[in-house]
């Protein structure tokens, strides 16, 4: 007897270049997952999520692009894990509608991006529903119908998105209570002791704050950035503490057990924050070189991108379509 691993599925949102505090608290833990074998893995281009906030053709297909080719030079596999697009799925909005027929309103009402967008309306003193469109409002459910459709166990996700995957459990529960347990309900994963990255100013690392590092800097560009990150004017010679540290904090994240050590016992004696600067662009630079070159390489052929995303689709799409089925033929359409 085989036994079936369990199901685990992201969606990645293509909005423009990841930043590193993007990388070290999804991609990367993500990848790991997927990469490890211990799950039956899909990761999707989520494009219908970005379609709220996007509406220029040349930004959207550009993203896509580029969201693609950055998975795949940080590592992810596509023979471990089934890539595909999620507008390549159409079953995917079919039951999209199914389920925001099982969702009550308030539970949109109390979805954090929407609840930000009315918070910041209010704060500039303009109607509560300013720039709001139907499909930034509806977003949870969309999300529910990615999750659902292939019955996942497991999603990892970065903190901000847990409340997301609440919304897909209470959708899905609405239905099965109804109809019998038709959806599996899923389980979000945010890697351990994941701290909010803080960007080069000590605030969040955001894009919107342009405090931030993308992660396919130029060697000469990630050098300007890592020295915009703020440190005291304390002298060489005083002991620092590494959990205070930002460049410490995405040291560890590249480097060996060996090099963290070492690193960490620098900082203990002491270490001027312009030879830690010199340190972490050393052993990014040399990190990166190789993802660098792969997502050149897939950028300059997007037929490579293509077909991976085209046999990720053939992958899902039998299974769509049989789900669908099934769902259409428990509620009576069918
Ligand atoms: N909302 C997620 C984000 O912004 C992207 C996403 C869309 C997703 N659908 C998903 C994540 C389904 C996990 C599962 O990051």
């Amino acid at each position: 007897m085989t036994t079936k691993k369990p199901i685990c599925l992201t969606g990645v949102k293509p909005t423009g270049m990841p930043h590193l505090g993007n990388y070290i608290g999804a991609i990367k833990p993500a990848i790991e997952m997927g990469n490890s074998g211990d799950y039956d893995s899909y990761y999707f281009i989520a494009d219908y999520h970005s379609l709220p906030g996007v509406h220029k053709a040349a930004d959207m297909r550009n993203y896509i692009y580029e969201v693609a080719a950055v998975w795949l030079a940080m590592g992810l596999d596509p023979k471990k894990i089934t890539l595909y697009k999620q507008s390549d799925i159409p079953e995917v909005l079919e039951l999209n509608w199914i389920l925001s027929c099982f969702t009550v309103k308030g539970l949109m009402n109390r979805a954090h991006a929407y609840k930000a967008a009315v918070q910041d309306n209010e704060a500039n003193e303009r109607d509560p529903d300013h720039g709001v469109n139907m499909g930034l409002f509806t977003y949870p459910i969309l999300m529910s119908a990615d999750i659902l459709f292939l019955k996942s166990n497991v999603v990892p996700v970065g903190a901000d998105q847990l409340q997301h995957i609440e919304i897909a459990r209470d959708i899905a529960q609405n239905f099965n209570h109804i109809y019998g347990d038709k959806f599996v309900l899923p389980k979000g994963i945010v890697r351990e002791n994941s701290k909010l990255m803080v960007g080069l100013d000590s605030r969040k690392m955001s894009k919107s704050y342009n405090n931030h590092i993308p992660l396919m800097s130029t060697s000469k560009e990630l050098k300007k950035l890592i020295n915009r990150i703020t440190t005291d004017s304390s002298d060489p010679s005083v002991p620092k503490n590494p959990d205070e540290s930002l460049i410490y904090e995405i040291f560890t994240e590249f480097a060996s057990p060996e090099e963290v050590k070492n690193l960490r016992e620098w900082y203990l004696r002491g270490i001027g924050w312009g030879e830690a600067k010199m340190e972490l662009h050393k052993l990014l630079d040399t990190k990166l070189e190789r993802p660098r070159a792969i997502y050149t390489e897939l950028m300059s052929n997007k037929s490579k991108i293509d077909a991976i995303l085209a046999e990720g689709r053939e992958r899902v799409a039998p299974k769509a379509r049989d789900f669908l089925r099934e769902i259409k033929q428990t509620i009576g359409v069918l």
